[in-house]
């Protein structure tokens, strides 16, 4: 009893004596005059779950000054300080490169290159960031929870981006610097995607009532097919929020709105810039078709997309007929969306490339043979290699940042870093993936449904691994799930097969998330499955990840002497496995059905 009465007094002690640190540190910058006006409560309530306290106060001082702020204020606060970071450290990233402008030799030069490599990713983070904000602004207060996933889709491609950005920088010095200087922005991004994941929790304890249908929209909403979704808004759902609005649907005024008017049900597309394509017609012509042999409007891909209009609305279809090409980097940029390309199969049109890091030193994401930026990146039929061998080491096929990508019948060739999943939620069916380290990897949501898996002989020192998933937090939307898959040699390594080592995965990052269910895993793979992620900085990644295996079949899938980490589980009961489906993992059901892809949305 007076034990317990100590124990009080002291966290009571101890957490005044915090609020007062927080005050005092908050005050450094705020004017002191404003501090009384604090609303403490709503600080502690708003930062219970972030692990970065003094970031957290720190985004808030200006929100809690002001009396007449919203909730919502409060909730994006974190991700408002993000972008002010992003932009200072986009400023200072410029400035090393002026202070190496004067030094010729080419180790200058490579590191300016990567300082502009960074400063694109980060341009990239922040207007994806501003664009959630605006969105998240405009969104009812009570609905927040149900975009919680979409929100934290963007949220972990605004993480990503910072990430790539230092770790591509190849100077250490400068490596370690800019990463200091991003420490702030990277605080806030992880603070911001803690509360968006509690905002539930949060508007309770604000004393928000929310409606019974709060919850995320995942694994719901898509029960619904468009016909019912019509009677039940007015609108089909692919009509954006600020659309229904033009055709007089439902206001948004935070929150005095009448709490009873039913709510729009929204699938996320409200966070896509651009509209939900009509789905796909057999009988739509081509924008543009791509021929070698100078039987289309023309003879390059690259000047095939630079063909896309200013504004385009709607899908842009590329028909890329027969033939090798071989144009260096390929991009779609952020301005080109709902692309649609096709060919006439993977052994007739092929894409290909040779950039890698081994041999050319050119950092990773630069590689790809083809770069997928503008939303809903859709291709069938096409191979994306890169055929520059082990020796060039980290050399990829194909990057996607699309939100919503989606791959059928498709083939991606490489070596080490085949197919990067860089940002996103990504759609892979009946494809072939083929590689040797890391092959898949990457920072999205990657789903790969009926797809093979072929490994490679890989350089001598080097082991195989398919899956390198780069996850950091629990509360991040990362990870990839392999459903129905065949994981084995590629044909022509056959031969070789006892002279390599395969693995189903190693964790890239703290919390790297793999799933392999139902899938038939070849001979190939070694008895225990998994390996560890070989570095200092993630030596103890296997304790946190998330690798799982259920129901697979084949001479591989056997767990007896599977790993023993804290970080791997044999799923036992179809329930747990359901939170992997197509459907869980990426709201599949909302989106590809609609976009005319046959999707499997079940375990
Ligand atoms: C205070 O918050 C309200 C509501 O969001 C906003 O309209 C207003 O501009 C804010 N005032 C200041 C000084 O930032
Ligand atoms: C974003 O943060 C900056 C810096 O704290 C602040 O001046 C600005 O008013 C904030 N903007 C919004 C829209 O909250």
């Amino acid at each position: 009893m007076a034990n317990e009465l100590v124990t009080s007094v002291l966290s009571l002690g101890l957490s005044i004596a915090f609020i007062l640190v927080i005050v005092a540190f908050v005050a450094k910058d705020a004017n002191l005059e404003d501090i009384h006006l604090m609303n403490t409560k709503a600080l502690k309530t708003m930062c219970k779950p972030t692990d970065y306290k003094e970031a957290c106060y720190y985004a808030l001082a200006e929100v809690a000054k002001n009396t007449s702020a919203t909730k919502k204020d409060y909730i994006f606060a974190s991700v408002n300080s993000t972008i002010v970071e992003l932009q200072k450290t986009v400023g200072k990233s410029a400035s090393i490169r002026k202070s190496l402008g004067g030094r010729v030799d080419a180790n200058a030069k490579h590191t300016c290159d990567d300082l502009i490599n960074c400063e694109k990713l980060l341009g990239h983070a922040i207007e994806d960031l501003q664009h959630v904000f605006k969105v998240g602004h405009k969104t009812k207060t009570t609905t927040l929870p149900k975009h919680v996933d979409q929100i934290l889709v963007w949220l972990t491609a605004a993480r990503a981006y910072q990430t790539t950005c230092v770790d591509e920088i190849k100077d250490e010095k400068v490596r370690k610097d800019m990463k200091k200087k991003l420490e702030k922005a990277n605080k806030h991004t992880f603070n911001s995607q803690k509360i968006i994941y509690n905002v539930k929790k949060i508007l309770k304890d604000f004393g928000v009532e929310l409606s019974d249908d709060s919850k995320p929209s995942a694994g719901h909403r898509r029960l619904l097919d468009e016909g019912e979704l019509i009677a039940l808004e007015g609108f089909p759902s692919w009509v954006s929020v600020s659309d229904r609005r033009l055709l007089g649907g439902e206001s948004d005024d935070d929150d005095k709105s009448k709490k009873h008017e039913p709510e729009p049900k929204l699938t996320g597309q409200e966070y896509f810039k651009t509209l939900e394509p009509e789905p796909l017609d057999k009988t739509v012509k081509p924008n543009a078709v791509v021929a070698k042999d100078g039987s289309g409007q023309f003879k390059t891909i690259k000047d095939a997309v630079a063909s896309y209009p200013l504004n385009h609305q709607g899908r842009f279809i590329l028909y890329i007929k027969a033939g090798v090409y071989d144009e260096g980097q390929i991009i779609v940029n952020r301005n080109q969306n709902n692309v649609y390309m096709y060919g006439d199969g993977c052994d007739k049109t092929i894409i290909t490339g040779q950039l890698n890091q081994g041999i050319a030193h050119i950092v990773t994401s630069k590689t790809a043979t083809f770069v997928a930026e503008g939303e809903r990146f859709m291709a069938k039929n096409i191979r994306f290699q890169n055929t520059i061998g082990t020796q060039g080491y980290q050399a990829v096929a194909f990057r996607s940042q699309s939100p919503h990508t989606v791959m059928v019948d498709c083939s991606f060739e490489g070596y080490q870093d085949t197919l990067y999943y860089h940002a996103h939620d990504q759609f892979y069916k009946n494809c072939v993936v083929s590689g040797t380290v890391d092959i898949i990897f990457g920072s999205g949501r990657a789903f790969f449904q009926d797809t093979k898996i072929f490994f490679r002989k890989p350089e001598k020192d080097q082991e195989n691994t398919m899956a390198a998933d780069g996850r950091m937090k629990y509360e991040e939307a990362a990870g990839i799930v392999f459903q129905n898959c065949k994981i084995m040699e590629s044909p022509e390594s056959k031969p070789v097969k006892g002279q390599m080592k395969s693995y189903l995965g190693r964790p890239w990052k703290k919390k790297s998330k793999v799933v392999v269910m139902k899938s038939e895993i070849g001979d190939v793979i070694q008895p225990e499955g998994w390996t560890k992620w070989d570095s200092e900085e993630g030596e103890h990644n296997h304790d946190y990840c998330m690798f799982r295996e259920y129901e697979n079949k084949g001479p591989g899938s056997n767990t007896d002497k599977r790993v023993d980490w804290s970080g791997f589980e044999v799923i036992e009961d179809e329930e747990d496995a359901a939170k992997f489906s197509a459907d869980k993992f990426i709201d599949a059901g909302s989106w590809l059905p609609k976009a005319g892809v046959p999707v499997n949305l079940k375990v």
